[in-house]
């Protein structure tokens, strides 16, 4: 059975993720897999568990959003981070809102530490597009949507779109596939 991709404005969107505990390893392990799929039908490079209505702080990524390139896959589980540096200011899309994209204020690097499934810990210092992803699906396991750090310029822009996927998610439609405008939707 596949997972479905969870749309704005899913109240599971707003829910803060549980962290992953040695116990749910098993679950762990038979979702990663169904998570990639969703991810690269999608054809996002990252995808946070409550995105596919999962509610474990789990994040899946591949940067190259190549379904071949498996060496790239990167499964980050109760991912935190660290410590934040410089700024950036660029545009953003998630697949949870399809069809918006606006620029998003970021740090521009980030150093983050999280756990594989193996249940090592590992330590990350990233910049640019990685540094974007670990922001961006942290706030995916906080119930934080990219609409909240919008400007409000942008989200008056975005409003006729934002109420067409609030008409969707109350006749319990799928959203209309909208190409984003970025190439990496997380
Ligand atoms: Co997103």
């Amino acid at each position: 059975m596949g997972l479905k991709m969870v749309f704005y404005p899913d109240p599971r969107l707003r829910e803060v993720s549980k962290a992953v505990m040695p116990e749910d390893m098993t679950q762990i392990r038979e979702t990663v897999p169904r998570m990639f799929e969703v991810m690269y039908r999608q054809r996002g490079v990252g995808l946070a568990g409550p995105q596919v209505g999962f509610m474990r702080r789990i994040i899946v990524a591949n940067l190259t959003a190549d379904p071949q390139n498996k060496a790239e896959e990167k499964v980050f589980l109760n991912p935190q981070i660290r410590k934040k540096s410089g700024s950036m200011f660029e545009d953003e899309g998630c697949l949870s809102l399809p069809g918006i994209t606006a620029k998003i204020r970021r740090a521009a690097g980030v150093k983050a530490v999280y756990f594989d499934v193996e249940g090592q810990m590992w330590e990350v210092d990233c910049e640019g597009l990685c540094a974007k992803l670990f922001q961006h699906e942290i706030d995916h396991l906080d119930g934080v949507l990219m609409i909240d750090k919008m400007s409000a310029a942008d989200i008056k822009q975005f409003k006729p779109l934002l109420r067409e996927l609030e008409e969707d998610y109350k006749a319990k439609r799928e959203p209309k596939h909208r190409r984003n405008a970025v190439p990496t939707e997380l």
